[in-house]
């Protein structure tokens, strides 16, 4: 073989010996991208805008590469509508290739999107919608973030124990009110109360006064209320005004109510006010002081809710599967999702291995006035509840 021959061997040789090494190792390093459906604008902007910040905090402190591979964000706001929500998915998938899809505000918008995750066979991470049925609609659904029997049956536990014998309940007219009423109505009557009323008042826009009136008029102990995260302060407004408080109507709920993002705009409405829930700003641990304290830094001085910390422990166990399957997606992915375990900012928590559905404590907490501001305080806790809703 002449040289220039066997120059061109070699160089085919090195070629091949350079391509084929760097083959793998271009897949394993290419960006893992996590496609985002939010809410961003409309009545449940909070919300999504919460999650987004929950999951860029857990990146900026802990590193946005895992297993060489850079986590990057596709994100698209779906507005509350849930066929926005499934055109979004279904681009993030088919355009945008995104390995992990995660959000959804609302349990209608992830419905819309179940059906995109599994032909798309992309795990998803449900980073809000509570309502027990959820988890069922995709099998590449994980839910890191609470159901809402999980939240109702807390307080329908202690209000029998704390002189509230009969209430009324108020919900929004979809799944996780209807998953609130129903599971704390079951629990709350198991310990010996009485629902004397069921009321479901519009998701969008509602106007509460005539509930509240019909609240008034059957004087029970108390009024047990879900509303969905951001419409808290309304219902607030409106239970003042027609005077609930002074006639001696006591307001329970999930935490939901009272949530963080706007329990300090409140006013003294709110003070005294119980409900259960599986987060509180306030909550007492090195892990969450430090949570809190890192989120308000990265977000002019706001204060996280329920919502972040689902946007930051999506991320977490994103990160950790990545970790474990070395950086592989699909299947082998989402199985590493599964069986989680760690401590959240709001407590331990696990993701149930076989339900992909989260597990975690429910705290009971009054809202009180810590340093000038209104905060859920914790003063019991039911630990590693599974979602009761299963059972109902
Ligand atoms: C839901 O639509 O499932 C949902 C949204 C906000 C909440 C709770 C549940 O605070």
């Amino acid at each position: 073989m002449n040289i220039r021959l066997r120059l061109h061997h070699l160089a085919i040789a090195a070629g091949l010996v350079v391509s084929s090494t760097l083959l793998p190792a271009q897949a394993q390093t290419a960006p893992v991208k996590v496609g985002l459906v939010l809410s961003l604008t409309g009545p449940f902007a909070s919300t999504g805008k919460q999650i987004e910040s929950g999951a860029r905090l857990y990146l900026a402190q802990h590193g946005d590469v895992a297993a060489g591979r850079k986590i990057e964000f596709v994100i698209k706001d779906d507005g509350g509508v849930p066929d926005q929500a499934k055109r979004m998915a279904q681009e993030m998938v088919v355009n945008d290739k995104v390995d992990v899809l995660g959000g959804f505000v609302l349990t209608p918008l992830a419905l819309a999107v179940a059906p995109i995750a599994t032909q798309g066979k992309t795990p998803a991470i449900v980073m809000s919608a509570g309502t027990s049925s959820v988890i069922d609609a995709s099998p590449y659904f994980v839910r890191v973030s609470f159901t809402l029997p999980q939240n109702s049956v807390g307080v329908a536990e202690w209000a029998p124990k704390n002189g509230i014998k009969n209430v009324v309940t108020l919900v929004s007219d979809y799944g996780p009110g209807i998953d609130a009423e129903v599971s704390f109505k079951k629990r709350f009557e198991a310990r010996g109360g009485v629902v004397k009323e069921a009321i479901r008042v519009p998701v969008r826009n509602p106007d509460f006064s005539p509930f509240l009136q019909k609240v008034r008029d059957e004087k029970p102990d108390a009024v047990f209320v879900f509303l969905p995260a951001g419409v808290g302060t309304q219902f607030m407004k409106q239970f003042a005004a027609r005077g609930l408080d002074k006639a001696g109507i006591r307001l329970i709920g999930t935490g939901d109510v009272t949530e963080d993002d706007i329990l300090n705009d409140m006013g003294d409405v709110a003070m005294g006010v119980v409900t259960s829930h599986h987060y509180s700003a306030a909550h007492p641990s090195p892990e969450n002081q430090a949570f809190v304290e890192a989120f308000k830094k990265a977000n002019g001085g706001k204060r996280p809710n329920y919502m972040a910390v689902a946007g930051y422990d999506g991320m977490r166990v994103l990160v950790h599967a990545l970790k474990a399957t070395q950086g592989k997606g699909g299947e082998a992915l989402l199985n590493a999702m599964k069986g989680q375990s760690f401590d959240s900012p709001r407590g331990p928590v696990e993701i149930d291995a076989q339900t992909r559905d989260i597990v975690q404590n429910v705290y009971i907490r009054r809202v009180e006035r810590k340093d000038g501001e209104l905060y859920n305080v914790e003063f019991d806790v039911m630990k590693a509840v599974r979602d009761p809703g299963r059972g109902n």
